[in-house]
């Protein structure tokens, strides 16, 4: 073994508090995250958190709720019983509404007897995991009420997202937040560069000498970025109609995949270094015009069909909760064009989409043909590819052309394929584990910066205005199941290029 592990790094001593911790996120995810840094040492002695939600109930309800959400949706072993009870004793509610005055003022009083109880030094950390028209209500009142003030110890918010719902609202919300915070103290959450896959991209670029000199336009055809889903809307129609696939996945998640395949290498791996180079990238992407969406984006939404087993599944219109008539897109896909001298002419297409065939995340980067082939029957010939597969089954492939045995030349495209689980073994964080816990350090390398997602917006604005004002035409679309509609087939057919269907295998 030839590992180079950094050292492990753990947080001050701190209060977690997280509002909106009646709901669903923090049941299924962010409580099962701060268990999992509690079980492995990762949270500091001095640690305690604390929910605040209007829902009515006692510390020890909550804590049962909680203990609950651990039995669904970890898996604890018969040693984790003690280590249950010592962590929901660190575990504290306040229930009032985040609009109140008197919410902060229990909020406070909570807060001090914890750090003459724990030590926990007056640092904190507010997590808004409520719906987006309550993060400006607990924004100002942190302000208002002297809860956001560093005087005795630090202090960080945790945005959850969507971080606006159009350029002007993303604005206005960090005009918000800038208020009360500096920049340095937010952290709005993307849970997708949480992911291990996500984050090894930069370490197989950079920690390799044999990739990087790849990574560019001489060698690269384009680039093919998807975030499939097999579920529908489940029961997030509400949320979901209001939002859609552009501004649900490509705004966030994959416009910062995009950006951490595309960017350079910056001189550091630190917060700042790799936010510049992620911005970099998209000032470089042409953008697009209103008049000319249709040669680069395309939308569509799912009809009924039926999943992998053969299950009926409805359209999106017969959802629960999906208004009538609604032309919410369940499908995007978007090509990139990044103008500078890496990336000059290689496009980068970027899908997602709800009921699609499978549930896969991938990013494949598609090499140019050999400039001569000496081979015969070498014209049908794959060209290389190098996919990273974000989830599920976590790695790296490299499909690239071999020669089959026998006494003819006759080729055919070999894998060599690296899995995460196979290598690693063991149980790989969930991303809500590594995000929290970086917040709590302080670290901001994996979160959007108030630039970035204001360009990022900027961006998609010509294409979210061409899509509200062509409403009334016909919304494309495709059968539940399938791999999206064949209107998205036409961002391909253009360039002489297809959908990776290895991914569809
Ligand atoms: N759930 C997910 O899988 C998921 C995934 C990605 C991002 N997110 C984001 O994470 C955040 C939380 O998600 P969630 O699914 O947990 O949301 P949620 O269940 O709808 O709401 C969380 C809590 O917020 C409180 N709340 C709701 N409406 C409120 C209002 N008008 N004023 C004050 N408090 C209100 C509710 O608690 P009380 O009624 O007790 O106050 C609720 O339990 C959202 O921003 C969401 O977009 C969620």
């Amino acid at each position: 073994m030839n590992d180079f592990l950094a050292p492990e790094r753990v947080p001050d001593p701190c209060v977690l508090v997280i509002f909106g911790a009646s709901g669903d996120l923090t049941r299924r995810k962010l409580l099962p995250a701060v268990w999992h840094l509690s079980r492995q040492g990762r949270l500091p002695d001095a640690f305690a958190l604390v929910g605040v939600a209007r829902t009515q109930m006692s510390t020890e309800e909550f804590r049962r709720r909680l203990r609950e959400s651990l039995n669904e949706f970890v898996q604890l072993g018969e040693a984790d019983a003690q280590r249950v009870d010592d962590f929901l004793e660190r575990v504290d509610y306040v229930s009032g509404d985040p609009a109140d005055d008197e919410t902060y003022d229990q909020l406070r009083k909570k807060l001090s007897s914890i750090d003459e109880r724990l030590g926990t030094s007056s640092n904190r950390c507010y997590y808004c995991s409520v719906p987006p028209q309550v993060f400006l209500d607990i924004v100002r009142q942190l302000g208002n009420t002297g809860l956001a003030a560093e005087d005795d110890g630090w202090v960080r918010i945790i945005v959850e997202k969507p971080f606006g719902h159009d350029l002007e609202s993303a604005r206005s919300l960090n005009r918000s937040l800038h208020l009360v915070f500096r920049e340095h103290q937010i952290f709005r959450i993307d849970h997708y560069l949480g992911k291990e896959t996500v984050q090894n991209i930069l370490v197989f670029r950079l920690a390799n000498s044999m990739f990087e000199p790849l990574w560019n336009r001489r060698y690269v055809d384009h680039v093919q970025i998807t975030a499939a889903e097999s579920v529908g809307v489940e029961h997030r129609a509400g949320y979901y109609d209001t939002s859609g696939a552009l501004r649900d996945m490509i705004q966030n998640h994959l416009m910062q995949v995009m950006c951490v395949v595309a960017m350079e290498p910056p001189s550091t791996f630190d917060a700042e270094s790799v936010r510049v180079e992620k911005l970099k990238v998209l000032k470089a992407v042409r953008p697009f015009s209103v008049g000319k969406v249709d040669q680069i984006a395309v939308r569509a939404q799912y009809e009924d069909g039926e999943d992998a087993d053969g299950k009926p599944c409805p359209g999106y219109l017969q959802e629960e909760d999906v208004p009538a008539g609604s032309r919410t897109e369940t499908f995007a896909a978007v090509e990139f064009t990044i103008d500078n001298w890496r990336w000059q002419g290689v496009p980068f297409y970027v899908r997602t989409g709800k009921r699609m065939a499978r549930r896969t995340s991938t990013i494949t980067l598609q090499f140019k043909q050999p400039p001569h082939l000496i081979f015969s029957g070498g014209d049908n010939l794959r060209p290389s590819t190098l996919t990273i597969r974000i989830q599920p089954e976590e790695g790296i492939s490299l499909a690239f052309s071999g020669k089959r045995p026998g006494p003819d030349v006759q080729l055919d495209t070999v894998d060599m394929d690296f899995c995460y689980a196979d290598h690693f073994g063991g149980r790989s964080p969930e991303a809500y584990e590594t995000l929290i816990l970086d917040c709590l350090i302080g670290d901001g390398t994996l979160f959007a910066s108030s630039d970035w997602i204001e360009k990022s917006w900027g961006l998609l604005m010509p294409i979210l205005e061409a899509w509200s004002a062509a409403s009334a035409t016909q919304m494309p679309s495709y059968p539940a199941g399938s791999w999206g509609p064949t209107e998205a087939r036409a961002l391909f057919d253009r360039d002489w290029r297809s959908w990776e269907e290895a991914v569809a295998e």
